[in-house]
């Protein structure tokens, strides 16, 4: 029988720079969609998917982060206090149990393969989730829960994916497929930041992962690649060649790069419409700026 998945790993070492000044004193993952940090949307994604348990990899001025999933008692106790059951609810999602969570470091910035490897022994021989909370997914079913079931029916390593346009795919790890099976595609190459026209397909991974313990032993290597840096695309495109499991799975959702400005101002649009007590208000703000906007032209 397929091992389940219920560990996964939240590389959140990295410095935020596109969003200075803002990230000189909080972690990017900490910056808010509507009321909720990016992070608590990668958390509420993976409990979806059944993980139990949760390993960041951080680095230094993180502390917001750890804090950020204590109980925070005195705060509770205020809520409970004064009747507040409704944000009392909303705290609920923020609480992890003792020992769900654990934090290690990445001591030197050396890539997303790199800081992956740096939680080899929590992971231990088990199956894993890798989750990349600035690529954001809205969608009916959490995207790595759609990626849990499709995985255990053919086991191995999977990515998600998504096409975006030929030009675009130098900015992401790109497939290159052996079959198109709809949904899911079986890989045989993989290209991290390919040139723009060595992009074998405009199939790009999105930052969702299940892979084997193997990928950790690749990883071992300490081979660098794009950007000097020690690339996760790299260690899972190893395993192609040694055991042939690799899939790329095209989720149904709408996924936003929170890691870029645009993309995180789209998000909050999204996000914001999607909220029932927002909506209203928010829309018909919308319908006016864009009429401004026409007016102005
Ligand atoms: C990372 C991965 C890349 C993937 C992308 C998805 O790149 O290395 O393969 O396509 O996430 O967001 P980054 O965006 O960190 O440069």
């Amino acid at each position: 029988m397929k091992r389940k998945v219920t560990k996964a790993v939240f590389p959140v070492a990295g410095l935020g720079t596109r969003f200075l000044p803002a990230t000189k004193s909080i972690p990017k993952e900490i910056m808010t969609l509507v009321d909720r940090p990016l992070i608590q949307y990668a958390i509420d994604e993976a409990r979806a998917a059944g993980i139990k348990e949760f390993i960041f990899v951080t680095s230094r001025g993180k502390g917001a982060l750890e804090d950020y999933f204590d109980h925070a008692h005195e705060l509770e106790a205020n809520l409970r206090k004064a009747g507040k059951e409704e944000l009392l609810e909303a705290l609920k999602d923020t609480n992890m149990e003792s020992g769900a969570i654990a934090y290690i470091r990445q001591h030197k910035a050396l890539g997303l393969g790199h800081a992956v490897w740096c939680a080899r022994r929590l992971i231990g021989n088990e199956p894993f989730a890798v989750i990349l909370p600035d690529d954001v997914i809205a969608a009916e079913k959490p995207c790595l829960q759609q990626m849990v079931e499709a995985h255990a029916e053919v086991g191995g390593n999977m990515v998600a994916a998504m096409e975006v346009p030929p030009e675009k795919a130098s900015a992401y790890g790109v497939l290159d497929i052996k079959d198109d099976m709809g949904s899911m595609v079986s890989v045989k190459g993989m290209v991290e930041k390919p040139k723009p026209d060595e992009a074998p397909s405009s199939l790009a991974v999105i930052g969702r992962y299940i892979l084997t313990p193997k990928i950790m032993q690749n990883l071992n290597r300490m081979k660098s690649g794009a950007g000097g840096e020690i690339q996760l695309t790299d260690a899972i495109a190893d395993e192609i060649k040694k055991s042939g499991n690799v899939y790329g799975y095209r989720f149904r959702g709408q996924r936003f790069d929170c890691g870029s400005k645009a993309g995180f101002l789209q998000a909050t649009v999204a996000f914001g419409l999607a909220r029932e007590e927002l909506h209203d208000e928010f829309k018909q703000f919308l319908v006016g700026m864009t009429a401004m906007q026409k007016a102005a032209e």
